[in-house]
């Protein structure tokens, strides 16, 4: 049995990924889709009748969850075609007054759970399967009031590239996203909730259209690109991070 798997399925980007998996591999026979809501992925599920779906509610914070999730897979023994690691959390504050729940969630949920899935997914994956790790700008240089979250970033991006070339030799293509601003739940729970300006000021960035990009993505990977990086601002945004030094970029740069 082939699938796909998606990690924060249930929102934004990944309720995305959804819709672009279900158009763009209708020869998957199943989607398993992940996030701590099983409500929440049930109504994914529900917009695609013609589709076979599995629900798996994760905390992806949680070992026990990953354990979990390991014990489903050897259950099935399923061929996987697709992986992508969506699923996110993000918490703008200063590390001196921002919760321990918080931190941890975000070294959790961007660290040691893409790193994991990875791993327990490999053993069920065969030349020509696919992986997307969903990443961000953040990772291009360290940035004040995002201290962790740029962080876990910077270990997606750097993983992804060492692991793209050792799972070439596999016959397994890897892609990193590195996305700006989207108009997600993430973005209202923290752009538009701050009370810092600089972190207000990411409002004024551009916006990325997730229909474009999640396709893009897709495409990107089968013809076995490295990075993606949506939209010429961040592009050069890029461009920017890899000439200045960091010692001094990460001075000004605050989310
Ligand atoms: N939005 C932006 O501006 C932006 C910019 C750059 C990069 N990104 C990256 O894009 C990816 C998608 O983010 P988004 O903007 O689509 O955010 P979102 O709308 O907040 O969606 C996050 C998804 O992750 C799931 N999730 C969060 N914590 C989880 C946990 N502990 N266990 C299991 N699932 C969990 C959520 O599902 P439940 O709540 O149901 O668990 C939801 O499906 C993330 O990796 C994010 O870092 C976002």
């Amino acid at each position: 049995m082939s699938v796909a798997i998606i990690t924060g399925a249930s929102a934004g980007l990944g309720k995305e990924y959804v819709d672009a998996v279900v158009e763009q591999f209708p020869q998957i026979h199943e989607l398993w889709i992940i996030s701590r809501h099983e409500n929440a992925l049930q109504k994914v599920a529900d917009q695609y009748p013609q589709r076979e779906f599995k629900l798996i509610p994760l905390d992806l914070n949680e070992d026990a969850d990953l354990q979990k999730f390991s014990d489903t897979i050897s259950k099935f023994n399923p061929d996987v075609k697709l992986l992508i690691n969506n699923a996110g959390y993000i918490n703008s504050e200063a590390f001196a007054k921002q919760d321990y729940d918080k931190q941890r969630m975000m070294i959790g949920v961007n660290v040691i759970a893409p790193t994991l899935i990875t791993k327990i997914v490999l053993k069920y994956m065969k030349p020509s399967s696919l992986i997307v790790n969903v990443c961000s700008t953040s990772a291009f240089a360290p940035v004040q009031g995002q201290s962790i979250y740029s962080s876990t970033k910077a270990y997606v991006y750097s993983l992804s590239l060492s692991l793209h070339w050792e799972l070439k030799k596999l016959g397994i293509k890897l892609l990193v996203m590195c996305p700006g601003n989207m108009k997600t739940n993430m973005y209202q729970y923290n752009a538009l909730n701050a009370t810092n300006k600089s972190t207000q000021a990411i409002g004024y960035l551009p916006f990325l259209d997730l229909h474009v990009i999640t396709r893009k993505s897709l495409s990107l990977v089968q013809k076995g690109h490295i990075v993606y990086t949506p939209g010429l601002f961040y592009k050069t945004y890029r461009g920017v991070t890899k000439m200045l030094p960091h010692t001094i970029l990460s001075r000004f740069l605050k989310g």
